[in-house]
């Protein structure tokens, strides 16, 4: 298998990376994980203390800082909140400004998610096969249909002891269409039509979504595929970020602890590459309009 994660030099989020970039961007576009080994989100002294699993809301899987700059998840008094959500904003505040430098292009159309931070031990979650993120998968949520929009993430591993974020980084989307698509369902309008109904979902699911459902759960469900499908093992290290569009890259979370990350949602059709994006392999896959 091609090569999947690309690894970049330098310490500065800002970094103009001249000539490569081009190359960073194709690849990125392409599915592959961009890595950067040596660029660090950094805790204050007094930050440290939030890196404990105790932060977190047992009723929550994770925390997070909305777009309004509202926190959820966390447990804690006010000001411990406060302090939180300001260390939260200003990873927001550093990924955003990673993507707008090697992406100037996207800049004026990503539309931000909630930032998320995961203070918990990934091995040892007990979860459905469907929700498990320990099998290789493309992100796709059952609940919120995105007609193609593209789900475009920022990583940062912040485990203060040097504990890498294990991952599994599978084989190019463009293969896994071609091996999942021939095994999926149908997709039925008036179905689609009756999950809007009952609020299943937010919005009607489009083609599009069903079949990138479809594809995640098939990976999922697949034992077979998750041992023998193409893959490498990466640790992402301890005080590294990575990035990827993972409604694209077949990736699973083996372990870790203390990951903070941002998506970004951004159009397919600003891409620089409209040829490269899950909307537009599907379409040529199956010859059909899907969104
Ligand atoms: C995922 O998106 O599958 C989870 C990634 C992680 O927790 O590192
Ligand atoms: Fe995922």
């Amino acid at each position: 298998m091609e090569q999947q994660i690309i690894t970049i030099p330098g310490s500065d989020w800002q970094q103009d990376h001249g000539a490569a970039k081009a190359d960073y961007l194709s690849a990125l576009e392409a599915g592959k994980v961009l890595y950067f080994p040596q660029l660090a989100f950094t805790l204050a002294e007094d930050e440290r203390r939030f890196l404990t699993p105790d932060i977190r809301d047992p009723k929550s899987r994770n925390i997070s800082l909305n777009a309004d700059r509202s926190l959820k998840g966390a447990q804690a008094d006010a000001v411990t909140q406060a302090a939180l959500a300001a260390m939260i904003a200003r990873f927001r505040g550093q990924a955003t400004g990673l993507i707008n430098t090697l992406a100037p292009r996207y800049a004026k159309h990503v539309r931000l998610a909630p930032t998320s931070f995961r203070p918990s031990q990934v091995e040892g979650r007990a979860q459905s096969w469907r929700a498990d993120d320990r099998r290789l998968h493309v992100d796709a949520f059952p609940s919120r249909p995105n007609y193609g929009e593209r789900i475009l993430r920022v990583f940062a591993n912040i485990h203060p002891q040097g504990q890498p974020r294990v991952w599994r980084v599978g084989e190019p989307f463009e293969a896994i269409a071609e091996r999942f698509l021939p095994r999926t369902k149908a997709y039925s309008r008036w179905q689609a039509q009756l999950l809007r109904t009952l609020h299943v979902t937010k919005s009607l699911r489009s083609e599009y979504d069903h079949l990138m459902l479809q594809i995640h759960d098939g990976m999922k469900a697949d034992a077979d595929y998750q041992r023998d499908a193409p893959q490498v093992t990466m640790p992402f290290a301890a005080g590294s970020v990575w990035i990827c569009f993972s409604d694209q890259t077949a990736h699973a979370v083996m372990s870790g602890q203390f990951m903070i990350e941002q998506t970004l949602h951004l159009p397919a059709a600003q891409q620089y590459d409209q040829q490269s994006h899950p909307l537009a392999i599907l379409q040529r896959l199956t010859g059909r309009s899907l969104s």
